[in-house]
């Protein structure tokens, strides 16, 4: 049938996805590079992110993991403060919002019922809205004042990879977009660093072999496995485990490094799946030691790491890209883990159980 002929050669959607992760890079930038060559927002984007004294991101699942990395990158590079919302707890319990508060509503489908509902809110109320969505002409997009595109392609399988990648880098031309016009001093060439993430990612999609030994030695038999960062690599283990759950059953949770001894330590078995997402050199040590406290324990530790992070025995290392950058490139290997992880269980990797690759009620 038709969808045979899409996935091409490809036993699944997830894996064809994960595989063009590099290409959607690659046509972001094109997608949004001026004729001068440099990257260029619309000017009413711009004028909307400017005048706003707090920016608010609206999101559900994947996309709302997409939003805390972002709130990591606006703040970062662009200075604005940011907070990011799961669109069914704002929905019915909105915070106490800033004078100006500009809305961006996160959705690979732009059909997302939560997020809408949010939407209708927050336009009642006055405020500007912008969507960032994959698909053109989704309701997200047609209501809001303003829309990004991902340009990642149609999106298939229900556990969502490349509009997760897609969003994460269309935040950051955002943020370093809004860095230069608010004429802040920033050394971002985001084309040269989106690049480099193209060709890291090309690196870590032929790792197939590797990733799928590794879901074979962590993941195979057991119930229950952590991801473990700190900072931003504590947003990017929400989305691992996130993607393990989804498509293998494993109860899978992503976790502040420093917060395990605070009570979920006691989970810790013979046998338990710890991994440690390790990208940040000021954080290095500290996470580091976290997995000590648990190999102590009797986790099966894992280590991901930086070629600038890395230490010998580590077991995924990661091409060198720029530290804010570096959650676009460790979604790969757990993206990876997590296919693997379901295929060895015999699970239903572009359809799991349960799950619906858009959710249009509330
Ligand atoms: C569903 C999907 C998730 C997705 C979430 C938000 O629950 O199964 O993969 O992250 O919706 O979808 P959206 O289209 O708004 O990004």
């Amino acid at each position: 049938d038709a969808s045979d002929i899409e996935k091409g050669t490809y036993p699944h959607y997830m894996l064809k996805e994960i595989d063009e992760q590099p290409a959607v890079m690659r046509n972001i930038i094109t997608a949004y590079q001026g004729d001068s060559g440099k990257i260029e927002l619309d000017q009413d984007i711009r004028e909307a992110v400017k005048n706003a004294d707090r920016l608010y991101i609206i999101a559900c699942g994947t996309s709302f993991h997409a939003g805390l990395v972002g709130k990591q990158l606006l703040e970062g590079i662009a200075k604005v403060p940011t907070e990011v919302h799961i669109a069914s707890e704002f929905s019915y319990n909105m915070p106490l919002l800033s004078e100006k508060p500009l809305f961006i509503f996160i959705s690979q489908s732009g059909e997302t019922a939560d997020s809408r509902s949010v939407l209708v809110q927050v336009k009642k109320l006055g405020y500007p809205t912008i969507t960032l969505t994959n698909v053109q002409g989704s309701t997200l997009s047609r209501e809001a004042d303003h829309t990004l595109l991902l340009h990642a392609g149609p999106e298939i399988a229900v556990a969502s990879t490349k509009a997760y990648t897609a969003q994460i880098a269309v935040l950051t031309l955002l943020a370093v977009d809004v860095a230069t016009t608010k004429d802040l001093h920033h050394d971002f060439d985001v084309i040269h660093e989106l690049s480099l993430v193209a060709q890291a990612m090309e690196v870590l999609v032929d790792q197939k072999e590797l990733m799928e030994h590794l879901a074979h030695n962590y993941f195979e038999t057991v119930r229950n496995a952590f991801y473990i960062g700190r900072g931003i690599d504590y947003y990017v283990c929400m989305e691992a485990a996130l993607k393990l759950k989804e498509i293998s059953y494993i109860q899978a949770e992503g976790f502040a490094g420093g917060e395990l001894k605070h009570g979920t330590i006691a989970l810790i078995e013979e046998g338990t799946p710890v991994i440690a997402i390790a990208t940040q050199s000021h954080v290095n040590g500290s996470i580091r030691s976290n997995l000590k406290e648990v190999a102590a324990r009797g986790a099966n530790t894992c280590i991901i790491s930086m070629e600038s992070t890395a230490e010998d025995d580590d077991q995924i290392i990661l091409p060198e890209v720029h530290e804010y950058l570096t959650p676009l490139v460790a979604a790969v290997p757990v993206q990876l883990l997590a296919y693997y992880a379901a295929l060895q269980r015999d699970c239903d990797v572009d359809k799991p159980r349960n799950l619906a690759k858009s959710v249009t009620v509330e």
